[in-house]
Parts: C-alpha cells; structure tokens; sequence
C-alpha cells in the first residue's frame, strides 16, 4: 500500500515538472511576407484584440526574434557574440523564459503578470509582452542597449511579415517588472516588446 502511494506521488509529481516547461513546435523557417513587403508594413501598434497567439505563431516569433540559425549562433548579431540577453514571455497563463536550445518555454510564475510589464493599457489586453532582459555578467547594460535593437526589428519584421501587431516599449516600471519576473541583482529589463493581433 506504501509503495502504490509512493508511486502515485511520484508520478504526480513528475507530471508537474513536465506541465511547467512548454515545448514549443519547431519553428517555421519558410514563407511568410517577403523582405521588402515587410520593411513596407512595418510600424507600432498600440490596439489590440485580445486573441491568443497559436503555438506554432509564438515558436516562429520566438526564433525570428532571437532563436539559433546556427549551432551556436542566433538571428541576431550581439558585439564580442556575448550573446547576453534572456528572452521572458510573459503570457496570460505565466511568465516564461525561451530556451532558444531547447525550443521551449520554461515556467518563471504561474499567473498572469501582462499589466506589470508597461504603463500603458493595452499591455494587460494583448496576448503577448516580451522583455529582453540583460545577463548584467556578460554585459552592462549601456552596452546591452544597443544589441537589444537587432531583437526588437527581428520581432518588428516578423510581426509586419505575419501580420501581426508590435510596438517597443521602454515605458516601464523597473522595479515592479523586476520582481514580476523574479528577476536576480544581475537580471536588468532593458526593453520590452507587445506583440498581438490589431484591433
Ligand atoms: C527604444 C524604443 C522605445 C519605445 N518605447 C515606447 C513606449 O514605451 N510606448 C510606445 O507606445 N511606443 C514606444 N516606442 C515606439 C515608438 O514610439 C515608435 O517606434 C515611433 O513613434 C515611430 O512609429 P513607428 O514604429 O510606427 O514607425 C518605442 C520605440 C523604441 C525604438
């Protein structure tokens, strides 16, 4: 009887760290709008619709945005390749960080944290806020500004490309987003970005 709960318990228990990380499907590296199409439709959105994004549209956003292209380097160019961001998703159901390697979600907080992230209201309505925050180890952060550039077109272009609305945003409150995020002294929020369907 012992041993059946034992089990029972850790098989639970097992079924809950599994449920805390989200494998996503493989990026889409094909189609979409071309270049030149998507230099002309891309802009800020600031109203949108409160529709979630499917799995297949996030992982392709995610790897536009600052997936690997190959073996150990992304989409977008970083100086000295410090590589020193760390993507957080934060989503109606948590707040999740991208393991680019893995392809997958891993769960930071159960809950939904969309308001913390910026001032202004849309940001609690769309499906989808990012915040690139800076590994403060492998860069300082008047360093990691300009990098963080090269991630928010990647995310600009992909979203013009998908038809998708996105706007950057530095309006933020730091100190509230940083413990949102359960965000460590070396952590620093340096952008944020609302990604959705327009309104
Ligand atoms: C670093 C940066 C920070 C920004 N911060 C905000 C912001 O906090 N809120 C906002 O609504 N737009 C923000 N924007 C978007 C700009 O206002 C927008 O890019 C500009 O008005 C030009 O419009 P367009 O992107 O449609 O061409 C930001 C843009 C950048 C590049």
């Amino acid at each position: 009887m012992k041993k059946l709960l034992f089990l029972t318990v850790m098989a639970s228990l097992s079924f809950s760290c599994k449920a805390q990380d989200w494998a996503l499907p493989q990026p889409q590296k094909t189609g979409g709008k071309p270049l030149m199409e998507a230099l002309s439709e891309r802009q800020s959105t600031r109203e949108y619709s409160d529709r979630d994004l499917d799995e297949q549209t996030l992982s392709d956003l995610l790897w536009a945005a600052y997936g690997f292209n190959r073996d150990d380097k992304r989409t977008v160019p970083s100086a000295n390749d410090k590589q020193e961001f760390i993507l957080y998703v934060v989503l109606k159901a948590g707040v999740y960080v991208y393991d680019a390697k893995a392809n997958t979600l891993i769960l930071k907080a159960k809950g939904d944290f969309r308001a913390k992230t910026g001032k202004q209201d849309f940001v609690a309505i769309a499906p989808l806020n990012l915040v690139y925050v800076a590994d403060l180890t492998k860069r300082d952060a008047a360093g990691a500004i300009i990098n963080v550039g090269y991630i928010s077109q990647n995310v600009y272009l992909y979203c013009a490309s998908a038809g998708l609305g996105t706007v950057a945003r530095g309006w933020f409150e730091k100190d509230e987003l940083k413990a949102a995020l359960l965000l460590s002294k070396t952590e620093e929020p340096i952008l944020t970005q609302t990604v959705g369907y327009k309104k």
